[in-house]
């Protein structure tokens, strides 16, 4: 079964009532899958276990409920969150859910981002973005166990475990490392398997929009302008390239932007397609703040961004593939000088 077969058969089981019976043909379907059950059955007994310690006011469906628990039982039993309130988005990736926050915390709500477990997962095509990064553990050190390394090489289930730990470990460190380095984006508490702690953007009831269903006059959006280039920089400053920036991943709330989503997160010195990904995401800033009436060239943004950081545009090919005698070679060769 596909994963977006089985990502469709959480949802619909998550649909479904308790107390409703499922129509026959989905129980059959259902009795199929045997190791998705198991999985479940799994996490239903954990489950149990861990709701008789810990009540939520928010209510989830039976099988979010078990994933939820699961994911968040140590974040709780660390007291950085007391309860979990209600869910904030669902998404492919990962659901966010606004917390209260316990003893050892210094803000009153917190947001839990906790990722789809990973063979439900709607894997986007993270290769890209991972070429060049090393790999994380769960503690955002790089694993330099071999054991690990080769699993995901061959891409054993342990491996693909190792995988998606390190896709949120990139998240978190990345956040720690903006958030020291005064950017705008969340405060990082806590990482804990599939789930990550951070400040929420908004209020009891209502969270931040994202940037992109904000409209903006002129003189709202300029400084904001402004400010999200100062985060694209600051970002370059500390070897980061968002990768999947846009208005959509920028949260507004009270006049100030909060960046969001930094999973693909690309290292520019290590990765070949940096510049294009980087250039993406200017671009795409760029097309919500022209809509807002800022005047602004994406290409020349990017590239005057880019270069100041010591980057070049033009891909450096190394010498020994070049050759003297041909024209094209030497021209190369002089750019590069
Ligand atoms: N710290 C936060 N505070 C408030 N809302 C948040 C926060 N982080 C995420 N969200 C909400 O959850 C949504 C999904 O989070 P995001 O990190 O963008 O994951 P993805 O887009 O991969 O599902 C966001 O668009 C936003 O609505
Ligand atoms: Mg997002």
């Amino acid at each position: 079964m596909s994963k977006n077969q089985l990502l469709e058969l959480y949802e619909e089981l998550d649909e479904s009532n308790a107390e409703e019976e499922l129509p026959l043909h989905k129980r059959l379907f259902q009795k199929r899958e045997s190791k998705k059950q198991e999985m479940d059955a799994k996490l239903f007994i954990r489950a149990q276990e861990i709701s008789r310690e810990f009540q939520f006011t928010y209510k989830a469906a039976r099988f979010e409920e078990a994933w939820l628990l699961d994911s968040l039982v140590e974040i709780a039993e660390h007291k950085w969150i007391s309860d979990v309130l209600r869910k904030v988005k669902g998404g492919k990736e990962a659901s966010v859910y606004l917390c209260k926050s316990g003893v050892a915390v210094d803000a009153p709500l917190l947001a839990a981002k906790i990722y789809r477990p990973r063979m439900l997962r709607n894997l986007k095509n993270d290769q890209q973005y991972r070429v060049g990064r090393e790999d994380l553990d769960e503690n955002g050190n790089i694993i330099v166990d071999d054991g690990a390394l080769h699993a995901m090489q061959k891409r054993t289930a342990f491996g693909e475990e190792v995988r998606h730990r390190s896709w949120i470990a990139y998240e978190f460190t990345t956040l720690e490392i903006l958030h020291a380095a005064g950017a705008d984006v969340p405060k990082p508490y806590a990482m804990e398997k599939n789930a990550i702690l951070m400040g929420y953007v908004g209020d009891l009831s209502n969270a931040a929009p994202a940037l992109n269903s904000i409209n903006l006059t002129v003189d709202e959006a300029r400084p904001l302008y402004e400010r999200v280039i100062r985060n694209v920089d600051l970002m370059l400053t500390h070897g980061r390239i968002h990768g999947d920036l846009s208005a959509y991943n920028i949260l507004y709330w009270n006049g100030d932007i909060t960046l969001i989503d930094f999973p693909q997160v690309v290292l520019p010195d290590s990765n070949p397609a940096s510049w294009n990904i980087f250039f993406r995401d200017v671009t795409r800033i760029c097309q919500y703040f022209s809509a807002q009436g800022v005047d602004c060239d994406a290409r020349t943004l990017a590239s005057d961004l880019w270069t100041s950081h010591g980057y070049k545009l033009v891909k450096e090919v190394d010498p020994k593939y070049l050759d003297a005698e041909k024209p094209e070679d030497r021209l190369i060769w002089k750019k590069q000088k």
